[in-house]
């Protein structure tokens, strides 16, 4: 059985000292502050744990909690228990895939795409598609699109297919009806079935639906028969269900651990049922964030991730967080950098720019790889033998040390989630964080987390355009 370690979020940083000057304490938090922010906690943590008993028991709720998406809260435990038999079957499936294609294309946008990306940057070599089949560990290659409409990359990856039937689709639409992915999916389905020269039993083996109940989508992947269909349960959002098969399938095609993964967010829900306010991660992460913003003006919510593998987590969560809670005028922004890269481009403004900017790290203790060391030589034009000795995680360290010095230098308070290192225990907990994080902010300040009403405008005028209606 693979350690589950416990993530954890440190917001000592966000305190001024006890002792401080008055100017000093009014950049941070104080005493007073965690006492009144405690039972406020405590409030929107029991008003979420009510709202998933209303939804359970299929309770409507009132109007301004509609629509209450709350389902994904205990889909880990229910996949691990009761739907056990599903989560093996999306296991079996992702396997048999694996197994009969050199390649997967995975089609969807937004909540259908984001979780999949983070998943197997952050868990999957990080140039898996380059590797031999053989250090793939028998996985085929993953390419993402149907997230954007972009003309170029869509003729590049349908290059890559061209003539070969060695490929396969997974398609996720939860409405069934997006342009994006349909339009995707219309052009590599076409690209497929003629590969397939007229076998439709291939066809239907290589294209795996992950779709609602209803919908274009799930009308089309019947009609061409499709052997695997997956439902999105409803009362789970687009952004809220990496925890379904629109998650899960991609991370067992990629040959991931998929109950290591589920088992990690179980741990955080126990964790936020149980664990009091201020020693509670999601509950702690929105609360003294939403400080920081109400008391201190930091309405910008920057996630700095120091490993490569984790800046498509944070591009998961800018949505989570803006089409949650960015509603009826209001909602902090929220930005992801990656560092040391953009220490080289955002940095100077982080340092001395507006002081509008929250900084949370997410940094991972363990590598996976042998630390790589500086190497004495004798071209010493660059300087580099003083350093000789001191690996790449020993520069990260400092660099990560001497930017959260330089910010609290100048008043600039940061918090840090560490993560024990980047595999499926810890994402299956920090992508559940920050859903319940989510959650218990819009609860804190009375928006639904859920829904994204604004995203239909665009929508409804692109298809004015196109359709000429
Ligand atoms: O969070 C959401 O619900 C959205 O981001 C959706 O995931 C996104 O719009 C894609 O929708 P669908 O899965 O219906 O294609």
């Amino acid at each position: 059985m693979k350690p589950l370690d416990p993530i954890a979020y440190d917001y000592s940083g966000l305190i001024a000292p006890k002792d401080a000057p008055r100017f000093v304490r009014q950049t941070g938090l104080v005493d007073a502050d965690l006492r009144w922010l405690a039972p406020r906690l405590a409030g929107a943590r029991q008003e979420v744990l009510d709202n998933l008993a209303l939804y359970e028991r299929g309770i409507q709720p009132p109007e301004d909690k509609q629509p209450l998406d709350a389902a994904f809260f205990d889909l880990p435990e229910r996949l691990l228990d009761e739907d056990r038999p599903l989560m093996e079957r999306i296991v079996a499936v992702g396997d048999r895939m694996a197994k009969e294609v050199d390649r997967v294309v995975i089609l969807g946008i937004g909540g259908s795409y984001m979780g999949a990306r983070a998943l197997f940057e952050s868990c999957c070599h990080p140039y898996h598609n380059e590797l031999s089949r053989q250090r793939r560990g028998g996985r085929p290659k993953i390419y993402f699109a149907g997230n954007n409409v972009d003309n170029d990359s869509t003729q590049g990856l349908l290059d890559l297919s061209e003539g070969s039937d060695d490929w396969g689709i997974i398609v996720i639409s939860k409405s069934g009806t997006t342009l994006e992915t349909a339009v995707a999916f219309r052009l590599f389905l076409d690209s497929l079935r003629k590969a397939c020269g007229g076998d439709d039993e291939k066809l239907r083996n290589r294209v795996i639906a992950i779709t609602g109940e209803t919908g274009g989508l799930r009308e089309l992947a019947e009609s061409i028969g499709c052997r695997d269909i997956f439902p999105i349960p409803d009362g789970v959002g687009g952004r809220y269900s990496v925890l379904c098969a629109v998650g899960l399938l991609p991370a067992a095609v990629m040959g991931l651990d998929v109950s290591h993964l589920l088992e990690g967010a179980a741990a955080i829900n126990q964790r936020f049922r149980t664990a009091p306010p201020l020693e509670n991660p999601a509950l702690d992460y929105a609360g003294l964030s939403r400080l920081m913003e109400t008391r201190r003006g930091e309405s910008i919510r920057v996630l700095s991730v120091w490993a490569n593998g984790l800046e498509a987590v944070g591009l998961w969560y800018d949505q989570l967080l803006a089409e949650s809670l960015g509603k009826n005028g209001w909602g902090p922004t929220p930005l992801t950098v990656l560092n040391t890269r953009d220490l080289h481009s955002r940095g100077q403004q982080h340092q001395e720019g507006r002081r509008d900017k929250l900084i949370t790290n997410i940094v991972v203790e363990q590598t996976h790889r042998e630390w790589l060391a500086i190497e004495p030589s004798d071209f010493d034009q660059d300087n580099l033998n003083a350093l000789s000795g001191k690996t790449l995680p020993d520069i990260l360290r400092a660099a990560y040390a001497g930017v959260n010095q330089a910010y609290a230098e100048d008043y600039r308070r940061t918090a840090t989630i560490t993560l024990p290192r980047l595999d499926e225990g810890s994402l299956g907990q920090l992508f559940q964080m920050l859903m319940l994080a989510t959650v218990v902010e819009g609860r804190l300040v009375g928006i639904n987390p859920y829904g994204q009403p604004g995203v239909e405008a665009y929508k409804k005028h692109m298809n004015a355009i196109l359709r000429g209606k």
